[in-house]
């Protein structure tokens, strides 16, 4: 018997009928973004950590490499799985185990889904703050692992923020439990931080105590058009000064992704859809007559100063949220395949010429070119999905595609990944964005935690 059919009889005597599922008769998608069929040697679903540990220490005693996966959105392929690895799911890890309100703190398994965990808080009227399109279908744990960012990090910070406490598998089998819920613990090195953003390849996360905050009693928001980018920096800093600490979203869509995902095949547009710039700003806070009145007050004085040029103000909440499926509904601009999705960072001020800079050259290239830009611009972030619509050879092309937005994010001092990650997808450009020291210590934390490269080996480098 070769390897994996001795490695699958161990995890088979190991785990109960439910928790495994045999290569041949895997019945999944590869990821959220494509749909052929996955193919693993097999597919496990430990219901704890100490499960975990044990089918990593079998994986470990026959060198079998393991792809964990929450809820499969990833975007950079880190969690596709590829044919000799066995897919480890954490969709059984999946209890909100306690909420504390006093301290602020809940503690859950990694494999609740994003939007649970905030409809749960909700109800004890906390908030869990990290939000993302994906909600409905990503994973506490994915979001551990790749540093989450999304809608709200400019008020309460990427993921990296929110976590307190960790309970994560080494490749060893070893369960490290960290379960900290202070904010305030400095008791030497702050071992979590070096499992949250990398992606699954050091460790894999199970349990987390999360901060959580008093739930916001008012809600405003406005869909805004604009002329100029500078005039989006101005509404930007405005509310920054304006809006008393209650900001919470600032989500800029150049005029393309909204022409892009309105009108005919897409949603409805509630103003005018030829403006260059559309910004869906929200505000959050505590006192709904006062916050209603500031956030009233700044619309006012941006539109009176001509800064914005149009605004929609919702009415009910139907409306707010259909104005949130502009910005995060984005299937319409998805098909036809191949498009490539950009997740760069760069400073604000320099936005503007980098993201013209790109669609110049990228038209120039190939003149039929599609580039929809959107970007959460306060944390520096800009997302491009660019489908060069050519015959040429789409390897070729994503290739040619990536040197024109990194080349030119270089002279900014940009990030070639301000929150999807590099999985395998952006790693022949990591070095783009860190140096040969900074690999070479990466490499050599793989090394101590992982040294036999079981744990979604060839994700990040
Ligand atoms: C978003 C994803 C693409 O911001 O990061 O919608
Ligand atoms: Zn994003």
């Amino acid at each position: 018997m070769n390897r994996p059919s001795h490695c699958i009889e161990e995890l088979t005597e190991l785990l109960s009928e439910s928790s495994i599922v045999h290569g041949d008769k895997l019945d999944r998608v590869t990821s959220y973004w494509d749909s052929t069929p996955a193919v693993a040697v097999a597919l496990v679903m430990p219901r704890s950590s100490e499960e975990v540990g044990k089918v990593l220490q079998i994986c470990s005693k026959y060198g079998q490499p393991v792809v964990t996966q929450g809820g499969m959105t990833n975007c950079v392929k880190s969690a596709d799985p590829l044919p000799e690895e066995i897919i480890l799911s954490t969709e059984k890890l999946n209890k909100i185990e306690t909420i504390d309100t006093v301290g602020g703190t809940v503690t859950v398994e990694a494999g609740v889904l994003l939007q649970t965990l905030q409809e749960t808080c909700v109800e004890e009227d906390m908030v869990f703050p990290l939000d993302l399109g994906a909600r409905g279908s990503c994973t506490i744990g994915g979001n551990v692992s790749t540093n989450a960012g999304g809608i709200n990090v400019l008020r309460y910070g990427m993921m990296r923020n929110l976590v307190l406490g960790m309970e994560v598998v080494l490749a060893n089998g070893t369960v490290l439990s960290s379960m900290n819920q202070m904010l305030k613990n400095n008791t030497a090195y702050d071992l979590k931080q070096l499992f949250i953003g990398s992606e699954g390849t050091l460790g894999i996360v199970t349990r987390v105590v999360l901060r959580i905050f008093p739930k916001p009693q008012s809600c405003q928001t406005a869909l805004l058009a604009l002329d100029k980018f500078e005039d989006v920096v101005e509404t930007l800093q405005k509310a920054q000064h304006q809006l008393g600490g209650t900001l919470s979203a600032f989500e800029v869509m150049w005029g393309n992704y909204v022409r892009g995902v309105t009108g005919e095949h897409g949603h409805t547009a509630p103003m005018s859809r030829e403006y260059p710039f559309y910004v869906l700003v929200e505000a959050e806070g505590s006192d709904t007559t006062s916050d209603e009145e500031r956030f009233q007050r700044l619309l006012e004085s941006v539109y009176q100063s001509s800064v914005i040029a149009d605004a929609v103000v919702p009415k009910s909440e139907s409306e707010r949220l259909s104005l949130w499926k502009i910005r995060e509904d984005f299937e319409s601009i998805l098909e036809p395949e191949p498009f490539f999705l950009y997740d760069v960072s760069l400073p604000i001020i320099a936005m503007d010429d980098y993201v013209s800079g790109v669609e110049t050259t990228l038209t120039s290239k190939w003149p039929e070119c599609e580039v929809y830009v959107l970007g959460h611009i306060a944390d520096g972030n800009v997302h491009f999905f660019v489908r060069p619509n050519t015959d040429a050879d789409v390897g070729h092309v994503h290739e040619v595609c990536d040197e024109v937005l990194y080349q030119d994010l270089k002279n900014h001092h940009g990030s070639i990944s301000a929150e999807h990650g590099i999985g395998m997808e952006k790693k022949p450009w990591l070095s783009e964005s860190r140096s040969e020291a900074e690999i070479n210590l990466m490499k050599a934390m793989k090394q101590t935690l992982d040294p036999t490269n079981l744990l979604n080996p060839g994700r990040v480098f």
